[in-house]
């Protein structure tokens, strides 16, 4: 029975589904409009992310999948051969299997907490993984980081907690301190933590990684709006809206967007309000910070983080940095 090996922590449908209007209602009310990216994940979201992560142009996937086949003994080992692993959006837990792998081979038992706000996706990456792993058992948990990380039980043995592809990115500077803060706060002496994070780069690579030539990346952002429909009785129609990803220098950051190509006003009835748009009016959806190495070791030392070791790739590159409390 895969069961035995499974323990899965999910929120009441309600609650979810609270959060994502009362997001909504908050986001759109306001002036740039937005709506969190953690909110691009339902299953569809998933899907099309997934397939992001395969395109072409959408090097950062490759980059850390290089970094961790050349070099998952040695994080596995320099994390202290940990026998509890904790993964911040593991989405498909595909990469992580080089690490669970290497962990399995120094140990008899691995504890993997998988968190990814996506619950039925969640649930399919645990039974894929605890088919192809015998020793492995998990304590997956289907929630937002930081109710995720209130929710995990102190542990005796140290564990690795996971921040890959680049997810870090997705914060504003200022919170992504913060949301490591937080991480720092529940780790004990022999804790670690494994951060990917995208580097800085060519403009002209970066851009393309965000306006992918068959258009997934755009579809994954207009998903959105079918979301907002389909949850929320909203009635955006989505050839009235455009996918827009340009990358601002000075702030190290793409920012994904949505266009309203027309002065339209939505009505979305499951929140009981209308939203007016300018022609050329802005929803934003997501930033993808960049960042530099140093600009990165100094983002981890404001939190309270020091850096053990680095491995970077270099065509196009990306850092995986192994991190302990200061
Ligand atoms: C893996 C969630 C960090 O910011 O690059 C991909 C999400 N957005 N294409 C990223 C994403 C548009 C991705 N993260």
């Amino acid at each position: 029975m895969l069961t035995n090996r499974l323990e899965f922590l999910d929120l009441p449908k309600e609650l979810t589904h609270q959060a994502f209007a009362r997001a909504v209602a908050v986001g759109l009310s306001q002036s740039p409009k937005s709506v969190p990216c953690r909110f691009f994940y339902d299953a569809e979201g998933s899907r099309l992310f997934e397939q992001i992560c395969q395109l072409p142009e959408y090097y950062l996937t490759r980059a850390e999948q290089a970094l961790l086949e050349s070099h998952a003994n040695a994080m596995i080992q320099t994390a202290g051969a940990p026998t509890r692993l904790v993964e911040f959006g593991s989405g498909s837990s595909r990469k992580t299997r080089l690490l669970l792998e290497s962990a399995l081979r120094s140990q008899p038992r691995i504890h993997y907490t998988p968190i990814d706000i996506s619950s039925d996706f969640l649930r399919h990456t645990c039974i894929g993984l605890l088919q192809d792993y015998e020793n492995l058992h998990i304590e997956a948990i289907s929630a937002e980081y930081r109710d995720a990380l209130n929710a995990l039980l102190p542990q005796e043995e140290p564990r690795l907690f996971l921040l890959m592809g680049s997810n870090i990115g997705n914060f504003e500077p200022g919170e992504a301190i913060q949301f490591l803060g937080l991480i720092r706060a529940q780790m004990t002496p022999r804790d670690r933590l494994m951060l990917g994070v995208d580097l800085i780069k060519a403009v002209e690579v970066l851009q393309a990684a965000y306006n992918d030539a068959q258009g997934i990346t755009a579809q994954f952002n207009m998903n959105l709006l079918a979301r907002i429909n389909r949850e929320l009785e909203g009635d955006f129609n989505r050839s009235y809206f455009k996918h827009d990803a340009p990358f601002f220098p000075d702030k190290r950051c793409i920012e994904m967007r949505l266009i309203s190509q027309i002065a339209q006003t939505i009505r979305i009835e499951g929140l009981g309000i209308s939203i007016e748009f300018e022609a050329g009016e802005p929803i934003i959806t997501e930033h993808c910070y960049k960042y530099s190495p140093e600009s990165f070791h100094a983002l981890c030392e404001a939190a309270g983080l020091e850096t053990i070791r680095c491995w970077q790739y270099e065509p196009q590159p990306f850092l995986v940095a192994l991190l302990k409390p200061l």
